[in-house]
């Protein structure tokens, strides 16, 4: 895109706050990430969260379909989208960036793979460090705004939410939109030797996930309270949002590219927020 293009892009958007901001930033040189540099980003982005949500879809209704009934699964729910929050590590040697997930068989994420969904995980970036300088904005929002509970002028019952719950009218501490997120989307597979936990494979795989995940110890492949398995996200499509369009790169990440990433590479580089003194407008991590 040319920087116009992206400029016109970026205005329509943004609150003259966010304008004049973006104006004087571009007086410094911004220059738009590659995809490959988006990968290392997102590579460096999926080995530090442990967190993602999930999207698979529901299969289609069958009248004899004993799942529905374990759960009392309402009808009607075929073809819908589900996603949750699931535990994600990066614990694979091959190096590829597929996310390591550990199945629990009478998840609803894992019963819609188990019925052939296709899976997407959706990971945003949550810098550990608020910046030193923020984004102006005019308006100052609560929580409480962000949940889409408040408070078109019905101050009172905000009031009496925070009262009850101690709750703070603080702003998000950083601009969310601001930040990467991104979408890796294909299919579960099972991981081979990754149930054994006597194996190499197997027993490696349990140390990095409870490294990330030290809850999870109870439920390893092999404990006696949920039928679990080690698997694979194996990545076949990536969507990626940098951030603003006017420094970030936005759109698909070739496989080719986000397999190629070396360790070395994500290593180096490093995430916005991830050192103190950060300021938003700043480029998107250091490449
Ligand atoms: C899953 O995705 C593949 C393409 O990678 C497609 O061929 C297949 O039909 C999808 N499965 C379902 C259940 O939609
Ligand atoms: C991936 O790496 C290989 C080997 O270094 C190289 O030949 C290939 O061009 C790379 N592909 C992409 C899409 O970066």
């Amino acid at each position: 895109m040319k920087p116009a293009a992206i400029t016109s892009l970026f205005l329509s958007c943004c609150s003259a706050a966010a304008r004049a901001a973006a104006v004087s930033a571009s007086n410094h040189e911004l220059r738009i990430p590659t995809s490959y540099e988006s990968a290392i980003l997102g590579r460096r982005i999926l080995a530090l969260t442990p967190l993602g949500t999930i999207s698979t879809v529901f299969p289609a209704d069958k009248n004899d379909d004993d799942l529905s009934e374990q759960e009392n699964r309402p009808s009607g729910l075929g073809g819908m989208p589900y996603g949750l929050m699931e535990y994600v590590a990066d614990c694979e040697d091959d190096d590829l960036g597929n996310p390591t997930i550990l199945a629990i068989t009478i998840g609803t994420t894992f019963k819609n793979v188990a019925a052939g969904s296709n899976v997407s995980l959706a990971v945003q970036w949550t810098p550990p460090h608020p910046p030193a300088k923020r984004i102006e904005s005019n308006a100052k929002r609560s929580w409480f705004s962000y949940l889409g509970l408040s408070s078109n002028g019905d101050e009172e019952v905000e009031e009496q939410y925070h009262k009850r719950t101690h709750y703070h009218r603080i702003a998000l501490p950083y601009s969310a939109a601001n930040l990467p997120r991104f979408s890796l989307i294909g299919h579960l597979e099972p991981i081979e030797g990754g149930d054994d936990r006597k194996g190499e494979v197997g027993s490696k795989l349990a140390k990095c996930f409870v490294k990330s995940h030290p809850d999870a110890k109870y439920w390893l492949p092999g404990n006696r309270i949920h039928e679990s398995h080690f698997v694979r996200l194996a990545v076949e499509q990536i969507y990626w949002v940098g951030g603003f369009g006017d420094r970030a790169f936005i759109g698909w990440i070739p496989v080719e590219e986000w397999q190629n990433v070396t360790r070395e590479e994500w290593q180096k580089v490093r995430l916005p927020g991830e050192k103190k003194g950060w300021k938003e407008w700043s480029a998107p991590g250091d490449l």
